[in-house]
């Protein structure tokens, strides 16, 4: 037996009507031949029932012309998606209800960058390729019981095979790509093909929260970068700090936000008037300005009185540095959030072009705009090199910001002035601050959703969580404890009831088991956990996750693969493997999971051995690369838990070893 289209809709649904006002996609880069859009084609009618065919024939070829990409609009469900309370969706498992709630939740008007083309965030990071795909995946959720495991192949719903009671309800894939082909270019041609799907990571796993997944992160980054770059005492704020970025999309969208919990002021540059007013209804955003000077001086009067304040410039961040440099202002912490890791994809809108004018390029002339947008690079990276003589702690936020400076041509951006094998003059944020001082403990981006849909399961989780943290044991628990204390007031929740909380291994399987206890005497419903693959063991990616492990394996993907295969093995719900991330195709291999408490002894079970493995895989291999705190971390695992064994690195004397490597060589 087999699900078809036909087995969802009788007939061939009408035409949907797009609502005025949702943001669209750009059109994607096309570079099929005339003969690979006919196999696109074809590809895309796989779908779609004989008699259907001769109708939408046109259709398709329309999208792949106009937008690039064939998303099957005809097979979008009208009106809004959102991700109901799990009592509202049918199936025989708790899990294929739980991840229908997460699939809508990722593309809620409300919370996907562009719902209709299926991308949940970071430009281009989409649940599955097309609407058909999405119908496909939700009617075997409903039909999959407790012993069968539903494979997904970038997108595509390969089908629900024989599994055991303990294995995973879903395994899926994004984009992974053979070696030789494993580039921009490659992916392109896939992804028009209909065979290849961008999951960046959360969204092609089904796990985004909404912005809040990051601002935790954002907030703890620039605590810290104050911390270790300003000299800010442990327990200060950043009150007085200057924080200038750009981004108020699905994700740098949280900057403004976690500058105000952390104390500080920000300018945000936005060049898309409509996120900036998405920002400002969410009450993200306290003003906007479109001149440099009026935003500076909002900043400076804010930072005056002791005030915090996110403020979004809407421009281009290139003139907004421009303006700082000409005009000699002291910015303390500068990074930038655009999506460049689909650089020539739209993700970075050049200097000199507005919102709408880059549009218009994209689809008009790529090679023009490319070349604009190497050049806007080019000036982007003098306006930073200025800024930081002048004593401004400048960071890469993960979005391969620097490598696309790289590849727009400036070599002066590495550290060996050659190539990118050494890495870039200026850090990456997980390099200098998340790696150190957060990774390399186990502590990382730990989630959860209140799969009830009620605010009051929240409350009680949070409180759990909150209850959970030994505040005196170091200071990371003692933001965290801040954090999740204050989380309901900051508001942060958009879509379905989420909450982010950083947590290490221990901390984690804790409030999992407390949480199951609480399904388990029916105090809340059943409840999602998950993580974002931007985690200790879940990323393999030498420009961001991985940029802080220096024993040269940081090109190598062993570690993610491994967190998603020991993940499956153990029993989590929904194990994800992708490629790309958030730095682009071929950058970085990256995982999470979904694991869904049911208040079993079997998820007891599953979460006592899964929870630990999937954070201290990520900090053995840290150990074992020499990382300082990881080994500290390896250690003390070693003496407490009874059940595993990490191998613990020799390190060796750096001074003696020199001296010796010398002798050798003056000896021969
Ligand atoms: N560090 C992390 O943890 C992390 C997490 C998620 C995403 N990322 C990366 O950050 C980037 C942004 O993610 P997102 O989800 O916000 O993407 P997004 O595409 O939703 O938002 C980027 C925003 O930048 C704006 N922009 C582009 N060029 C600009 C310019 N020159 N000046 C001013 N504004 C400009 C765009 O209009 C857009 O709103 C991506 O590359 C993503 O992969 C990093």
């Amino acid at each position: 037996m087999s699900v078809t289209l036909k087995d969802i809709f009788n007939t061939l649904p009408k035409y949907p009507k797009f609502i005025e006002g949702i943001r669209r996609a750009p059109k994607r880069d096309l570079i099929l031949t005339e003969d690979e859009v006919e196999l696109a084609l074809k590809n895309a009618l796989r779908y779609i029932p004989s008699e259907w065919h001769d109708e939408l024939i046109p259709e398709f070829l329309d999208e792949l012309y106009e937008k690039g990409r064939i998303y099957g609009y005809r097979f979008r469900p009208t009106g809004r998606i959102y991700g109901k309370p799990i009592d509202e969706y049918q199936g025989k498992t708790l899990e294929g209800k739980a991840f229908m709630v997460m699939i809508d939740n990722n593309l809620d008007f409300n919370v996907a960058l562009y719902p209709y083309e299926l991308v949940t965030y970071g430009e281009t990071g989409q649940v599955c390729q097309n609407w058909m795909q999405y119908h496909l995946i939700k009617r075997y959720l409903k039909i999959m019981n407790d012993h069968q495991t539903l494979v997904i192949l970038s997108g595509h719903p390969l089908g629900l095979y024989k599994s055991h009671h303990i294995s995973p309800r879903v395994i899926l894939t994004n984009g992974l790509m053979v070696g030789l082909y494993d580039n921009a270019q490659g992916f392109q041609r896939a992804s028009a093909l209909g065979v290849a799907n961008y999951g960046q990571m959360t969204a092609g796993g089904f796990m985004y929260i909404g912005p809040q997944g990051i601002v935790h992160g954002t907030y703890s980054t620039l605590l810290n970068a104050g911390r270790i770059k300003l000299g800010i005492d442990k327990d200060k704020d950043l009150k007085g700090v200057l924080f200038v970025s750009s981004g108020l999309g699905g994700m740098s969208g949280a900057q403004g936000k976690a500058m105000v919990i952390a104390g500080g002021v920000s300018i945000i540059a936005e060049v898309d008037d409509s996120r900036i007013k998405t920002r400002l209804t969410q009450g993200w955003i306290d003003v906007v300005y479109d001149n440099p000077k009026d935003a500076f001086k909002e900043a400076k009067n804010a930072i005056l009185s002791g005030l915090s304040k996110a403020i979004a410039y809407h421009g281009n961040i290139v003139d907004l540095l421009e303006y700082a440099v000409d005009h000699q202002v002291k910015i303390d912490l500068l990074s930038d959030q655009t999506s460049c890791h689909a650089v020539y994809e739209g993700g970075y809108c050049p200097q000199g072009l507005t919102f709408d004018q880059r549009t218009q390029l994209l689809k008009t002339n790529h090679e023009e705009f490319k070349s604009k947008v190497n050049q806007s690079l080019i000036n982007h990276y003098h306006a930073i090199q200025k800024l930081s003589l002048n004593g401004t702690y400048f960071f890469d936020y993960g979005n391969s910001f620097l490598k696309a400076v790289y590849d727009a041509g400036v070599k002066d951006i590495c550290k060996n002035r050659q190539n990118d094998l050494d890495g870039f003059i200026f850090p990456s944020y997980v390099e200098d601050i998340m790696g150190p001082v957060l990774f390399d403990y186990g502590y990382g981006p730990f989630r959860w959703v209140c799969l009830s849909g009620k605010e009051s399961d929240l409350e009680k989780t949070d409180a759990a969580a909150m209850a959970s943290i030994d505040y005196n044991r170091r200071f990371q628990d003692r933001d965290n404890y801040e954090w999740i204390k204050n989380a309901k007031r900051n508001a942060l929740v958009v879509g379905t009831k989420a909450r982010i909380l950083y947590q290490d291994a221990k901390g984690r399987l804790k409030i999992a088991l407390k949480f199951n206890e609480m399904v388990r005497n029916k105090e809340v419903g059943p409840i999602m956990l998950g993580r974002d693959h931007h985690d200790t063991g879940g990323t393999d990616s030498p420009f961001r996750e991985t940029s802080n492990i220096k024993d040269g394996s940081n090109v190598m993907a062993d570690m993610a693969t491994h967190v998603a295969l020991g993940n499956a093995s153990r029993g989590m719900s929904l194990v994800a493997l992708h490629n790309g991330g958030g730095v682009g195709i071929g950058k970085a291999i990256n995982g999470g999971y979904g694991m869904v408490l049911d208040g079993s002894s079997r998820v007891d079970e599953i979460l006592s051995s899964a929870m630990l493995f999937d954070v201290m895989a990520g900090v053995s291999r840290r150990a074992w690369a020499r990382n300082e705190h990881a080994i500290e971390t390896a250690v003390l695992y070693n003496e407490t838990d009874d059940h595993s064994m990490i191998t613990i690195p020799f390190v060796s004397d750096e001074k003696h070893l020199k001296l010796k490597i010398k002798t050798y060589r003056g000896g021969k």
